[in-house]
């Protein structure tokens, strides 16, 4: 099914609208705004002077939304949680687009950072997020990665096997620190979209399982932890995927991990003062969607740790949580320049129209990888042409290098227009590549009226560099 946003492309509505801003909504960025004449205006910028300045394609982040978003977050889930007597931070996951200008955007919104590996962690502490504010995750951290984690005094380590707790002990032996740890789990919950992006169900690389009480790798790991004086047990970590829009599996993890909390506690005494809950927070790709919203979810997850901990007779502990996309998704989109227009013959006898655009592949990974739906709408101009069956593709050696596979687009649509994809914030730059050598675009923040690069384009000179010749 092509995206209906006919309300932004049909011509019968511009007409309609031809003197007013039209709000873009969901999901586009919040101040995203189609101009009288056509052009797409973001944080005040108008996209089609934003291509002059910064060339295509290019992604755009508006800042104000992604503050704005973090904000959201926090508020919601220190209300809702508050009023059953929890405390809860919320942790920014760098996975989903980190630099050093969005790090200083959370942390100043009052977030904390989660961190996957080194790289990540580095941002982290060059943006000035002090140490004790970052958690740092992985299955296979290095040596290197855990000590460079202990020298900053990370808030919180998570473990993810039980080889892991020794291996960080020894390490914060030998640095004469005490180690804040963590020990994800995995609770059996299968949520989330795509297989790969799912990560609590058993058959997969994260975490320590749940299943087999007192004998469970997870216990197994918590009880090994509370046996090295250089370990502090901070938490227990669960995460069950991601692009998620229901609470139930949450509220499902919930239960699962506060269950075992109470099970340490009766066999060992020690009681674990936090839960993260990771993150996964499910947003709008497509017209008509809505994002998990931040009062749902946290009001739902307050209420059932309300009940589980009634239920079991135990203290409520801190909560964490660990959104990435909700925060940096739909704040983020990608302005690409058209080029090579053709109409294709189906064996329907229907005409697709397949538009190609300076980027794909190496720009957004996600359709190719997960079957990701995505909308595209023309950002310079009006028209008043009948909308045509399109495909949006790049410029890679694949016929795969699909960037919006089904999208109505006015059937005027030439060489030169601007297109631009809505909410490619999250895992689009963070997951980027330089295949068939094409430098990757910059990441360009956008607030009131005013463009500047957060990461500059890569350069050929950039590909070249590391080319030993
Ligand atoms: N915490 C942990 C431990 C995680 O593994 C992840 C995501 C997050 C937090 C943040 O999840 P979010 O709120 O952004 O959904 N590349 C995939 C997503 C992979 C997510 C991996 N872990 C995609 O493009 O959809």
């Amino acid at each position: 099914m092509p995206n209906q946003d006919v309300n932004a492309q049909n011509p019968a509505v511009l007409a309609d609208s031809s003197q007013t801003n039209n709000v873009l909504g969901a999901p586009w960025p919040s101040s995203a705004v189609r101009l009288a004449d056509g052009a797409v205006q973001i944080g005040g910028v108008d996209l089609r002077a934003l291509a002059q300045q910064h060339g295509t394609a290019a992604y755009v982040l508006d800042e104000a939304d992604v503050r704005a978003r973090a904000r959201a977050l926090r508020t919601s889930f220190t209300a809702a949680f508050s009023q059953v007597g929890a405390e809860v931070d919320i942790y920014y996951a760098g996975k989903a687009f980190l630099s050093v200008a969005v790090a200083r955007w959370v942390h100043e919104e009052g977030l904390s950072v989660d961190t996957a590996t080194g790289g990540e962690l580095g941002v982290a502490l060059r943006a000035g997020v002090p140490g004790p504010r970052i958690g740092l995750h992985g299955n296979n951290k290095s040596a290197a990665e855990i000590t460079r984690a202990l020298t900053a005094g990370v808030g919180r380590l998570v473990i993810d096997s039980v080889a892991e707790v020794d291996q960080v002990a020894d390490l914060a032996a030998e640095l004469g620190v005490r180690a804040q740890v963590m020990v994800r789990v995995t609770t059996g919950v299968h949520a989330g979209g795509h297989e790969y992006i799912a990560t609590s169900h058993e058959d997969q690389k994260f975490g320590l399982s749940v299943v087999g009480g007192l004998t469970s790798p997870a216990m197994v790991a918590l009880q090994r932890v509370l046996h090295r004086p250089e370990l502090q047990l901070v938490g227990i970590h669960s995460h069950i995927g991601s692009q998620i829009l229901d609470p139930a599996g949450f509220i499902a993890a919930l239960r699962v991990v506060l269950q075992l909390r109470a099970l340490l506690a009766q066999s060992t005494g020690v009681v674990v003062p936090e839960i993260d809950l990771g993150g996964g927070f499910g947003i709008a790709y497509l017209p008509g969607e809505t994002d998990l919203e931040p009062q749902q979810i946290a009001a739902a997850l307050a209420a059932a740790a309300a009940e589980v901990t009634t239920e079991l007779g135990v203290s409520m502990p801190r909560f964490s949580f660990e959104p990435g996309r909700a925060i940096i998704g739909p704040p983020g989109v990608t302005v690409y320049t058209v080029g090579t227009v053709k109409p294709v013959q189906l064996a329907d006898g229907e005409v697709r129209t397949y538009v190609s655009v300076d980027g794909g592949m190496s720009d957004n990974i996600r359709p190719a990888l997960y079957g990701a739906a995505y909308h595209a709408i023309l950002a310079n101009r009006v028209s008043t042409a009948a909308p045509v069956t399109a495909r949006v593709v790049g410029k890679h050696c694949e016929s795969g290098d699909i960037v919006v596979r089904d999208v109505l687009l006015p059937g005027d649509v030439t060489a030169g227009d601007l297109l631009v994809v809505a909410a490619t914030g999250a895992y689009g730059r963070a997951m980027g590549s330089n295949y068939n050598m094409v430098p990757r675009p910059p990441v360009v923040g956008v607030r009131d009226g005013v463009s500047r690069e957060l990461i500059r384009r890569e350069t050929e000179q950039d590909l070249l560099a590391l080319d030993q010749g």
